[in-house]
């Protein structure tokens, strides 16, 4: 293939696309990922720095290409973030995300220029919505909480923000095969246009993307019901629920019926191939699906041991998980870092699912899913509290979640 190009280490996806499109929704939710994989990223929101640079609330006018005063302004804004970017890959950032319409060929010109002055791939991610009804749900789930219209009526904020698109509208060029690297995303992921994606964080990012879905679902997280394993505060293994997990099982089943309720739609149970987990959610009414993927860390040599066997037979190996316990891989076992590469299937899965989910997991891989969906930094990861009988209830907002825990009697 003749644009092929050596893997380059730095990359810039500049998000394109009219307001109201789901860019930022889609920036931060790529950035979320690329971060839970191991890949140091940032979102530049060229909104923010707007707000922070001439103030939040400009009238739609501010937007128009006819205005100078205002075009000038945008420009200067954008050059700010770029410059911020720019020296965020010089320290050492592998992967920066601009956020902001970039909706002309001339701005966009101007970005790939620099960037790839300084040896940065750019990526151009493009959001297309033709339909009236999907951009009037985004101007009234994102825009209206925005500081750009705080304190004014809804009807005003919407009228004035559609016209703020309409502006955006006589400038708009989409991209074309001449400005390099793009993928397109049509009508909230009908289709998918991709042209000269290469290498494996791009391909990755395209693959992510490709599996959003716009439509927000709860996920609910919990660990199994106390095993026997867990009365002998042994690890990994595959023993099965105690009494006492048995009861947790059963107040689980009532604590659904309740959300079931107010539940949009069916309910998505997974659990992992182990018996403690299929136990538990057997008393839900739904039928669970049980993931490999999901199985619990594996603790190679130390599988069934106690962490005190573990301190006297392995001093050594102890030592060193303390030291690193998200580097640390088990002799013929998994590490932490190892375990997240493992859930990338159940990640690409929890996006592409439109239903709710609700999750019986085990205690190391609920903390690796609950740290990408709350966007926890990977070194916190192997240390979020996840006890027993409590369930995690996740709601998402405009962009992140809700949470709420539930302690379980039983
Ligand atoms: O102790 C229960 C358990 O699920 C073990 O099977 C697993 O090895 C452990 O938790 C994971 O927690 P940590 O990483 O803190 O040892």
């Amino acid at each position: 293939m003749p644009h092929r190009k050596a893997t380059p280490d730095k990359h810039a996806f500049v998000m394109v696309g009219l307001p109201a499109r789901g860019k930022s929704y889609i920036a931060r939710k790529l950035a979320r990922y690329l971060r839970w994989l191991g890949h140091d990223t940032r979102v530049f929101n060229v909104g923010s720095y707007r707000r922070e640079l001439v103030g939040a609330q400009k009238p739609s006018e501010f937007f128009s290409p006819d205005n100078p005063e205002g075009a000038a302004a945008r420009l200067k804004v954008a050059e700010v973030a770029l410059e911020d970017m720019i020296g965020w890959f010089e320290r050492g950032l592998a992967i920066g995300i601009y956020d902001a319409t970039n909706s002309t060929r001339e701005r966009r010109a101007f970005l790939r220029s620099r960037l790839e002055a300084k040896g940065i791939e750019v990526i151009f991610v493009e959001t297309i919505c033709g339909d009236p009804a999907v951009v009037d749900r985004n101007v009234r789930e994102t825009k209206l909480h925005s500081p750009d219209y705080a304190g004014i009526p809804p009807e005003r904020a919407v009228d004035d923000f559609l016209q703020r698109i309409a502006h955006y509208e006589r400038a708009y060029e989409t991209v074309t095969d001449d400005e390099g690297t793009y993928v397109k995303l049509i009508d909230e992921g009908d289709k998918l246009v991709a042209y000269r994606i290469d290498g494996a964080i791009p391909a990755r990012a395209v693959f992510f993307i490709m599996n959003l879905q716009t439509r927000t679902r709860t996920v609910w997280l919990t660990r199994h019901g106390e095993s026997v394993y867990n009365v002998e505060d042994r690890v990994g293994g595959d023993s099965e629920l105690s009494p006492r997990g048995v009861a947790y099982a059963r107040s689980l089943a009532a604590f659904m019926e309740s959300r079931r309720e107010s539940a949009e739609s069916d309910i998505a149970v997974w659990t992992s191939q182990l018996r403690r987990t299929i136990q538990t959610g057997s008393y839900l009414p739904e039928s669970a699906t049980s993931w490999r993927a999901l199985d619990e860390i594996d603790a190679g040599v130390c599988d069934g041991m106690t962490y005190t066997e573990i301190r006297r037979s392995y001093p050594y190996d102890f030592a060193a998980r303390a030291e690193d316990k998200l580097g640390y891989r088990y002799p013929r076992g998994e590490s932490y870092a190892d375990l997240i590469q493992r859930l990338e299937p159940i990640i690409i899965e929890v996006e592409r699912c439109n239903t709710p989910i609700f999750i019986v997991g085990h205690q190391a891989v609920l903390r690796a899913l609950y740290a990408y969906l709350m966007d926890s930094p990977p070194a916190e990861c192997p240390f979020l509290p996840m006890p027993l009988h409590t369930v995690i209830e996740l709601v998402p907002n405009a962009y992140g979640c809700t949470e709420r825990r539930y302690e379980l009697t039983c």
